[in-house]
C-alpha cells in the first residue's frame, strides 16, 4: 500500500528549500538514474529491506520501502535483489554481531554483480565505533545513514548514483520531524504511526537515548490528519509508537497530554481500535488511566516494562519507581480497565544482581501475573553508565536466572489465558494461518491471536470469535453466530 503526495517537480532546477517537496524532487532525479540502469540491464532494479529490531524500525522501513518503490525499484526477496538495505538495531550486542555476519555474506555477491548496492541505517549506525569499523572493513557498503535522517534517503541514493563513493550521513541528533514522505505499508488493515521520536529516560543499561536521541513530540493535527488519511485508505487499527508515549506531548509549544491525543484520536469515524506503546511506569498518568477506562477503541492491553522487581536493582537501572509503586500502579489500572493484558520486559543480570534481587523479579513475575513477557539477558552497550558498574554477573548465573524465569511467566502465562476459554471476544483477522491455509488468524483486543477456518477473504474484518480452545500463549476459535 503506498501512500504517497504529487508535487510539481523540476529537476533541471536547484532544490526547493522545502524540507519534503526537496525530497520529492530527489526521487524524480534518483528515478531518472534507476529507470537508465534498467534500460541497460532490461529489467527493473529490485530492492529488499529488512528490519532488525522493534516496530519503530519496522515503520521506518515502511518509509524506505516507500520511497524506493516511488524511485522505480521492484520489491524482490533478498537473494535476488539489486539493492540491500539492511535497518539495524543495537538494543542488545548480539542484533550487531547479525547484521556483520549478514554484510559478511553480501560480499562475494556484490563482487559479481556491478549493479548492486548495500544499504546500512537504524540504530546501530549512531555508533562511530561502528561507522569506524565499516569503513575501514567493509568498504563494499555503498550508503550508511541514521536514525535522524532516513528522511533523506532518495538524496543520499542520488549522492551515490553521482560520486561512485561510499556515502556517509550521520547526524548526532536533530530535531526535525519531515512529514508527508511517501510510505509502503506491510498490511493494508492497520498501521504504526510515529507519534513521538527518541527517548529522555536514560535508563542505565540502555542504548536508545544515545541513537535515537531526545525525546520530540509530533504535533497532534498531523497525527490525525496521518491517521484520518490511513483510515480513509482502509485501516481499522493503529499503533501509536513511541519510546515513552505517557510524557507525548510535553515539549510541544502548545502542550498536550498523551491521554488527551487519545481521546482526539478516538474520535475518528472509522477507526476500530487503537493501541500504544511503549509505556514508562514512571510517567502512566490516572488521566490515561481513566481515559483507558472508559475508551470504546483503545485495546485492552497494556505494555509495562519492569525491567526489574529489585528496588535496589531499579535504582540502579534510574527507572525512578519502586516495586511497591509498580505494584500500586498495577492495582490501580487492573481496578479502573478490567480485564486489560499486562505484558512486560525484564532484565536479567543487571550488573550487581544478586541472587536475592532476582527473587524480588520472581515475586513481581507471581504477584502480577502478566499475559505475556519478553525477557533479556542483560547486554552490556558501550557508553551506557552500566557498562562500567562493577560486579557484572557470570554468564552461568545469569543463564540459569534466565532459564528459571522463562518457565516461571511460560507457567503463569498459560493459565492467564486458560482464562478466557469459552468467551466470545472481537478479533481483527489479520492473516491466512501460517500452519494450516484453511484457517485464518485472529488478534484479540488484548494481544493474543486466535485460528479459526476462514480465508484471505476475511482479512482485515473484524469478527467475533468464541475461543474454544486454549493452547497456551493463543487459541483456536470459531466465527460466533
Ligand atoms: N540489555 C538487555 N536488554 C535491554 N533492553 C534495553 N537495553 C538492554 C540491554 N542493554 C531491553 C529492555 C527494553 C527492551 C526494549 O529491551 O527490557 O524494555
Ligand atoms: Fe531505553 Fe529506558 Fe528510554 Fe526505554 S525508557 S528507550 S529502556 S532509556
Amino acid at each position: 500500500m503506498l501512500n504517497t503526495m504529487n508535487y510539481d517537480i523540476d529537476i533541471t532546477k536547484e532544490p526547493p528549500a522545502d524540507d519534503t517537496a526537496r525530497q520529492y524532487y530527489f526521487i524524480e532525479k534518483a528515478k531518472a538514474y534507476v529507470q537508465r540502469e534498467s534500460e541497460e540491464l532490461g529489467r527493473p532494479l529490485t530492492f529488499c529491506v529488512t528490519t532488525f529490531g522493534c516496530q519503530m524500525n519496522a515503520r521506518d522501513s515502511e518509509k524506505l520501502c516507500g520511497i524506493l518503490e516511488k524511485i522505480g525499484y521492484v520489491e524482490a526477496p533478498e537473494d535476488e535483489a539489486d539493492f540491500i538495505i539492511f535497518n539495524t538495531c543495537t538494543v542488545r550486542e548480539n542484533a550487531n554481531m547479525r547484521v556483520y555476519g549478514r554484510l559478511g555474506q553480501l560480499k562475494p555477491r556484490k563482487k559479481k554483480n556491478p549493479h548492486m548496492m548495500i544499504g546500512l541505517c537504524g540504530c546501530m549506525m549512531q555508533e562511530p565505533e561502528v561507522v569506524e569499523k565499516l569503513k575501514t572493513s567493509y568498504r563494499y557498503v555503498d550508503i550508511i545513514f541514521g536514525t535522524h535522517n532516513i528522511f533523506k534517503f532518495a538524496e543520499l541514493i542520488v549522492t551515490r548514483f553521482e560520486s561512485q563513493r561510499m556515502v556517509i550521513d550521520i547526524w548526532k541528533d536533530t530535531d526535525k520531524i519531515v512529514e508527508n514522505l511517501p510510505n509502503d505499508r506491510k498490511y493494508s488493515f492497520k498501521s504504526g504511526v510515529n507519534i513521538m521520536f527518541g527517548c529522555n529516560n536514560f535508563c542505565s543499561y540502555c542504548i536508545v537515548p544515545y541513537v535515537r536521541g531526545r525525546e520530540r513530540s509530533r504535533d497532534p493535527e498531523a497525527i490525525i490528519s496521518e491517521i484520518r488519511q490511513l483510515v480513509a485508505d482502509g485501516v481499522v487499527e493503529v499503533m501509536l509508537l513511541g519510546q515513552n508515549v505517557n510524557s507525548y506531548g510535553k515539549n510541544l509549544e502548545n502542550p498536550i497530554t498523551f491521554a488527551r491525543l487519545l481521546e482526539k484520536i478516538e474520535q475518528i469515524e472509522g477507526l476500530e481500535r487503537i493501541r500504544f506503546m511503549t509505556s514508562h511506569p514512571k510517567d502512566l498518568s490516572d488521566e490515561l488511566i481513566e481515559v483507558m477506562g472508559r475508551s470504546k477503541k483503545i485495546c485492552k492491553h497494556l505494555h509495562l516494562p519492569v525491567q526489574s522487581g529489585s528496588s535496589r536493582i531499579l535504582k540502579k537501572m534510574n527507572r525512578h519507581y519502586t516495586k511497591e509503586q509498580y505494584l500500586e500502579l498495577v492495582e490501580k489500572i487492573r481496578k479502573n480497565v478490567p480485564d486489560v493484558s499486562l505484558t512486560t520486559d525484564i532484565i536479567v543480570g543487571f550488573p550487581g544482581e544478586t541472587e536475592e534481587d532476582f527473587e524480588e523479579t520472581m515475586d513481581i513475575v507471581r504477584k502480577v501475573r502478566y499475559d505475556s513477557v519478553f525477557t533479556f539477558i542483560y547486554s552490556k552497550r558501550t557508553g551506557t553508565p552500566a557498562a562500567v558498574m562493577e560486579d557484572q554477573v557470570p554468564e552461568d548465573v545469569v543463564k540459569n536466572r534466565f532459564d528459571r524465569l522463562l518457565k516461571e511467566v511460560h507457567t503463569i502465562a498459560a493459565e492467564v489465558c486458560a482464562v478466557h476459554e469459552g468467551t466470545i471476544q472481537t478479533a481483527l483477522i489479520e492473516s491466512v494461518s501460517e500452519h494450516d491455509p484453511s484457517m485464518v488468524t485472529g488478534r484479540l483486543s488484548n494481544n493474543l491471536l486466535v485460528h479459526i477456518k476462514g480465508d484471505k477473504g476475511m482479512i482485515g474484518r473484524l469478527a467475533d470469535v468464541r475461543l474454544t480452545e486454549c493452547k497456551g500463549f493463543y487459541y483456536l476459535g470459531e466465527l460466533a453466530e
